[in-house]
């Protein structure tokens, strides 16, 4: 395990219930927005990808038979609500833990701009690694539904040329890095994985926080150069 993919697994081993309480408390747009984005195109059984702790409050799972959670913390696992239709499993986005072609449908919320890795092309690896085992889980036809901030090519530019000095700024502080990806970058990789049928909607709500950060200081994203998207494609 790379050093940021394991200070991203400790981190969230920490922080997982503080996160929850600041997304109940300050991050309300967000939670409704993601509920509205997915809600009602989930169908059959589901794979959640980075559920954390808090997957289970963004959706209703009436026409769903099942969600099977995974994520690299186990402790935000072990803390998630055992409630009805859930299954929880410890495992990494790059290798999942499961038999091909068993999903109708699989969800990644909030989710990519976590895949950093130690250099700018582990952290591509990383993405092409997640969308490949996607689609090998997903059943003929089934849907992958994505939705995350995403950046224009300028900031794409500078967070690439700036990769080491960052990486290195981040490890003084001993915190995990974090890298957004513009969607061109999430196309280009969906469509080399053999996706079908991709489709972009704009999530347009301005006022969404989505990181502890922004939204401890009451700041939106669009302040960061960040849109926040649906991604929507077939396998
Ligand atoms: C910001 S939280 C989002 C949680 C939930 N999807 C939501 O929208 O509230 C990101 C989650 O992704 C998980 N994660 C990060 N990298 C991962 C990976 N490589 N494989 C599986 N889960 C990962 C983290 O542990 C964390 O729980």
């Amino acid at each position: 395990m790379g050093d940021n993919i394991r200070k991203t697994k400790e981190y969230f081993d920490r922080k997982s219930e503080k996160l929850e309480k600041i997304k109940i408390e300050k991050q309300n747009n967000l939670v409704k927005t993601v509920k509205w984005a997915i809600e009602n195109k989930l169908y059959g059984v589901v794979l959640d990808i980075g559920i954390g702790i808090g997957g289970s409050f963004y959706y209703s799972t009436e026409n769903v038979k099942k969600v099977i959670g995974i994520d690299i913390s186990y402790l935000s696992l072990a803390k998630a609500k055992k409630i009805d239709k859930f299954y929880y499993i410890a495992c990494s986005a790059y290798q999942l833990a499961f038999n091909e072609s068993l999903f109708d449908c699989v969800v990644l919320t909030n989710v990519l701009h976590h895949f950093a890795g130690d250099s700018l092309e582990e952290t591509k690896e990383n993405l092409l690694n997640c969308f490949v085992e996607t689609k090998r889980v997903l059943k003929e036809g089934g849907k992958v539904f994505i939705v995350e901030a995403f950046c224009n090519r300028l900031i794409e530019k500078m967070e690439s040329s700036l990769y080491k000095i960052y990486f290195k700024i981040v490890k003084i502080f001993n915190k995990p890095l974090i890298y957004y990806f513009s969607f061109y970058q999430i196309k280009e990789i969906l469509s080399y994985c053999g996706f079908k049928n991709i489709v972009f909607t704009h999530l347009k709500d301005k006022n969404i926080k989505l990181c502890p950060f922004d939204a401890t200081f009451g700041l939106p994203l669009r302040y960061f150069g960040l849109n926040y998207i649906l991604v929507e494609a077939n396998k």
